[in-house]
């Protein structure tokens, strides 16, 4: 008998138990350097230059803290929603915020796809949002829609603009989702919440 064949037949051939849990333990507690500075972005063959990916990742990064602090706020308004609309407006607000929550996601994979790195940690969006924060308990609900129409309208102006200006330097992409997603969605959510602050009697006397 080989000495291969005899250490098979007494298992001793064989890795211990104790070393096969070994190498499926997790790595936990790791804390290793930042591979990519935010600001910055790396190089993907896409065929836009330098200058228009850093471009758009700047704007897209405002544009992506400003809609999180609007998803944000349409949920604050959602759970602190009161009167006699409350049902319709608690649901209707929290539509809403389902719907910024998808371009949230599309933005942040956008800047990404240009080689940049998405604000997403809420203490860096909090630094990055240009709107203003909210108080931390309950206005009249007048108040709480004339807020979501304002920030609407900053993303709005925001997003036009610089939908225009990356799409001036060949950003196509960035272009089409600026304007297909956040300012048409936006439009017809001002839309939808600004009818609700209109005085108008449901019938003639
Ligand atoms: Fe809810």
């Amino acid at each position: 008998m080989s000495v291969a064949t005899k250490k098979a037949q007494d298992g001793q051939g064989q890795a211990p138990a104790k070393a096969k849990e070994e190498h499926s333990q997790p790595w936990i507690h790791v804390k290793k350097a930042e591979i990519q500075k935010f600001g910055t972005i790396r190089q993907f063959p896409i065929g836009l230059s330098y200058d228009a990916r850093m471009y758009s990742c700047q704007r897209l990064n405002q544009v992506l803290a400003d809609t999180q602090i609007l998803y944000g706020l349409y949920k604050k308004h959602h759970w602190l929603m009161r009167g006699h609309t409350f049902y319709q407006l608690h649901l209707l607000l929290d539509k809403h915020a389902g719907e910024q929550l998808a371009i949230i996601d599309e933005l942040a994979e956008r800047i990404q796809a240009l080689g940049g790195v998405a604000v997403g940690d809420p203490r860096h969006v909090a630094e990055l949002t240009r709107i203003p924060r909210p108080p931390d308990g309950c206005e009249e609900v007048p108040s709480m829609i004339s807020r979501l129409l304002e920030a609407h309208e900053m993303i709005l102006i925001d997003a036009r603009d610089a939908a225009r200006k990356a799409a001036d330097q060949g950003d196509d992409g960035t272009n089409d989702l600026l304007v297909s997603d956040v300012v048409r969605t936006g439009e017809a959510q001002v839309w939808f919440l600004a009818e609700h602050l209109v005085d108008t009697p449901l019938g003639r006397d």
